[in-house]
């Protein structure tokens, strides 16, 4: 099930240019099965039609004059069954209107009304945003618990450059998830490895393999929509991180790197999750010059790399620890072992074969384990939600 599904959004837009970025959030949310009405202000169609936003949300819009369906008021009626409010853009007029309580929009009546969680995207010139009428208004909203998203730096209106842009999409589609959460990991600081590690052999070549972080950034993705702040240290991804305010990045490089950033941060989290595919060697030496084609073979030189989830099973104290195995055969006897050996509270095996290959895909089919044996197996699955199971299964164990 998407995490959207059964969730009904209300989307206001304000009257500015980004209404028409407005529309590819319409369609993320639509396509992870939210159900969605459009409040569009009188000033937004200008900017957008009610045929692309009904065309899209598979919705009427809740727009002027005033209606009614059945005798019930259809902006009170929206407001009760609403999950949440997005208003993105929200101009600087808007963010006024809101900050005083004004209700000459249909959008705005419905605001008042609703008790749910309002996000707001603000999108305008950076001076009509650092405006003390524009910054007041928007403390006013924040201390009234309105979530604040953006603005970002970036190309404006008027064709100038600056603080100003609505948030991107995806920021807002990030948001809007999160809020739509419950947030069970309150409190909790975690740290996430995910990715590769890369070992230098000279200055063109490296040593890694084929894991993307696609797995790790789940877990980090879910954990922070759930209330935690997390600490995502990580190799070269091929995925993108969420833009998320309670995820910090912490691009690293080598086995080494990451080794030295997750023991800085070990001692103030109290959930450590060991996604990352280590690379398990590295060269003895790093050679200074690009090693030439001059030889038929070359030998290289690997010594161990030291074990990252092995060292945090030793820290004390010591956080509740995760850490995945990849394994060919002998899956539960192997992981089971790996759980014992680095002194992990859960390990999350992973039988690599043709038709799990884990490495770099969507999907991933996942036996979670503790010293004692399996826990609970979870079929093959988007990572997504494999990520959600995994903390399920934490959230019972660990103590809050
Ligand atoms: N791991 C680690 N540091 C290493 C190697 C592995 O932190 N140098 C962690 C991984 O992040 C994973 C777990 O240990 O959580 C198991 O990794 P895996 O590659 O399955 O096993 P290895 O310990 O490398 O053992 P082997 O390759 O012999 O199966």
């Amino acid at each position: 099930m998407k995490q959207a599904a059964a969730k009904h959004v209300t989307i206001g837009i304000g009257g500015g240019i980004s209404a028409y970025r407005t529309l590819e959030l319409i369609r993320l949310l639509k396509k992870n099965e939210a159900s969605i009405t459009v409040a569009p202000t009188k000033a937004a169609l200008h900017f957008v039609t009610e045929l692309s936003l009904e065309t899209l949300s598979q919705n009427a819009c809740l727009s002027l004059p005033l209606q009614t369906n059945n005798g019930q008021i259809s902006h009170i009626e929206e407001a009760y069954q609403s999950d949440l409010i997005i208003i993105a853009p929200a101009t600087c007029d808007l963010i006024a209107k809101m900050a005083h309580g004004f209700a000459d929009e249909i959008l705005l009546q419905t605001l008042l009304s609703f008790q749910g969680p309002v996000l707001i995207a603000p999108a305008m010139e950076t001076h009509m945003w650092q405006h003390p009428a524009t910054q007041a208004n928007i403390e006013t909203l924040r201390n009234r618990g309105v979530q604040i998203i953006g603005p970002d730096n970036g190309d404006l209106a008027s064709g100038r450059q600056g603080l100003g842009r609505m948030a991107s999409v995806n920021a807002l589609f990030e948001h809007i998830l999160s809020a739509l959460t419950p947030k069970d990991f309150a409190g909790i600081e975690a740290l996430v490895t995910a990715g590769p590690t890369v070992e230098n052999l000279d200055p063109v070549r490296f040593l890694s393999n084929h894991s993307s972080g696609k797995m790790g950034v789940a877990l980090a993705r879910a954990l922070a929509q759930r209330g935690a702040l997390v600490h995502l240290v990580h190799g070269p991804l091929s995925v993108a991180i969420p833009e998320l305010s309670n995820i910090k990045s912490y691009p690293v490089r080598s086995t080494h790197d990451m080794l030295e950033q997750v023991l800085e941060l070990a001692a103030n989290v109290q959930l450590a999750i060991c996604c990352a595919a280590v690379a398990d060697y590295r060269q003895a030496k790093i050679a200074q010059e690009k090693i030439k084609r001059s030889e038929d073979t070359i030998t290289l030189s690997l010594v161990k790399n030291p074990d990252i989830l092995a060292r945090l099973g030793q820290t004390s104290p010591k956080p509740f620890l995760i850490g995945f195995a990849a394994e060919t055969a002998n899956l539960e006897i192997n992981a089971k072992a790996k759980c014992q050996q680095k002194n992990c509270d859960l390990i999350c095996a992973n039988l690599i074969s043709k038709s799990n290959p884990a490495f770099a895909t969507d999907d991933n089919e996942v036996l979670i384990l503790d010293q004692k044996g399996p826990v609970l197996h979870i079929k093959s699955q988007r990572k997504d939600c494999v990520a959600r199971l995994i903390l399920d299964t934490v959230h019972q164990r660990l103590v809050f």
